[in-house]
């Protein structure tokens, strides 16, 4: 059979081992939130205020990824939205992600218009931010609601936001002082939990009047959380209780993260599903964490700049070299696509920072009179780097 007929064919005979495969998706919200009661509590009651008419205050919420912080904070901003609805509060909830807003005026644009501001109020060019602000400020006032603005992933703001506006950042944290009637309250969530050292102390301390810590999961919360999942996504009976266990360990391996979890069930599901399989096993979900792990460092790599990209390229072709071996290699490279090549101090710089990011690994080594240098090899197979590097147009030829 023609093998485009085939696979449409299967399509339409319905063979699928998943029921619901959108539940997969990182913005789907399941019905109930395990392990995390304490955590939905504290943001309840941090927020609660805002129904009763007050302001609420200011809230960090920090943890390692995947520990439900969007989720648990999504649901308690939809459960207090819903309510208003029916009783008809002057209240708005907003949310927000500064990594997909990549600039604090797109950031503040999007906040505005879904307190109802247009175009005209909010251009996207134009005036500036404080201007802007002033805008949303007057919104608020005019209009007496009691706002809550959630910034997710508020550790890419500190890094967007430029020296100079910096400023900003700490005026628009304190807005609720400017306010005559109506208030903003700020959650702001983070991955990370050394942001505060980037961000000014100022907003910092403005920002977490409350904090809460989300822990990691444990490998067994991680079990119950993905079979829970399973039994929606896929038909019964489909996974292997040795593949979804193997899931929440491989997840649960560096830190409790169930995003990763359901990742690994998802792509399992599809490799089986490709495989014309009836079910899946620990294999796919083999297979399915390799797959992940590849399209990580594919990633990695095609977001270095240009040298970052020369260095491997010169780990690659003197595998095992010495710091000095790699340089010279490096400096060839460099000849062949007529760059300026950098200092050998900048390219030892570099190669640990390549280094720190899992791609390569360094050994020290005596050299006697000479002392220690470093010899570094990749990690990662030289078939994926050359690949990779070959989608950069410079790189065509060269790898
Ligand atoms: N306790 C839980 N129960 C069910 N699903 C969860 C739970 N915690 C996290 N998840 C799921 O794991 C993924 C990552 O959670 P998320 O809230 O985005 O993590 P974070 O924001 O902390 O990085 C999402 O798909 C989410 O639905
Ligand atoms: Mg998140």
């Amino acid at each position: 059979m023609d093998p485009v007929d085939e696979l449409i064919a299967q399509a339409e005979a319905g063979v699928s081992l998943f029921a619901d495969r959108d539940v997969l998706h990182h913005s789907h919200i399941p019905d109930a939130i395990q392990h995390r009661d304490a955590e939905q509590t504290q943001v309840t009651q941090s927020l609660l205020p805002i129904i009763r008419g007050s302001r609420p205050s200011n809230l960090l919420v920090y943890g390692k990824p995947g520990t439900g912080k969007t989720l648990v904070v999504r649901k308690v901003i939809l459960k207090i939205q819903e309510g208003v609805k029916r009783r008809n509060f002057p209240i708005k909830l907003v949310y927000t992600n500064s990594k997909v807003e990549t600039t604090l005026y797109g950031l503040l644009v999007s906040f505005g218009r879904q307190l109802g501001m247009d175009d005209k109020e909010l251009p996207w060019t134009g005036i500036s931010i404080s201007a802007l602000f002033t805008r949303i400020l007057s919104k608020i006032e005019r209009d007496s609601i009691n706002v809550v603005l959630v910034i997710d992933e508020i550790d890419f703001l500190a890094k967007i936001v430029s020296k100079g506006s910096k400023d900003i950042l700490y005026h628009v944290t304190r807005a609720n002082e400017r306010l005559q009637s109506g208030s903003l309250t700020f959650v702001g969530i983070s991955n990370n939990l050394t942001f505060k050292d980037i961000l000014d102390p100022r907003v910092i301390s403005s920002l977490s009047e409350e904090e809460i810590v989300f822990p990691n999961y444990t490998i067994e919360q991680l079990r119950t959380i993905i079979l829970e999942r399973i039994k929606v996504a896929f038909n019964s009976g489909v996974v292997e209780e040795s593949a979804s266990n193997l899931c929440a360990t491989l997840a649960g391996r560096e830190h409790g993260d169930a995003r990763r979890a359901i990742d690994l069930i998802r792509v399992a599901g599809e490799i089986a599903e490709r495989d014309q399989s009836t079910s899946v096993i620990g294999d796919h979900v083999h297979t399915a964490f390799e797959k992940i792990e590849e399209d990580k460092e594919t990633t990695a790599i095609k977001s270095y700049p240009l040298h970052e990209k020369l260095v491997l390229a010169a780990v690659m072709r003197a595998n095992g070299s010495t710091t000095g071996g790699i340089y010279n290699t490096y400096k060839g490279l460099c000849k062949g696509v007529r760059q300026k090549e950098l200092s050998q101090r900048r390219i030892t710089q570099m190669l640990s920072e390549i280094e720190m990011s899992g791609l390569i690994s360094g050994r020290l080594v005596h050299q006697g009179i000479h002392g220690n240098t470093k010899k570094f090899k990749l990690t990662i197979s030289p078939d994926l780097v050359r690949d990779t590097l070959r989608q950069d147009a410079t790189f065509e030829e060269m790898v």
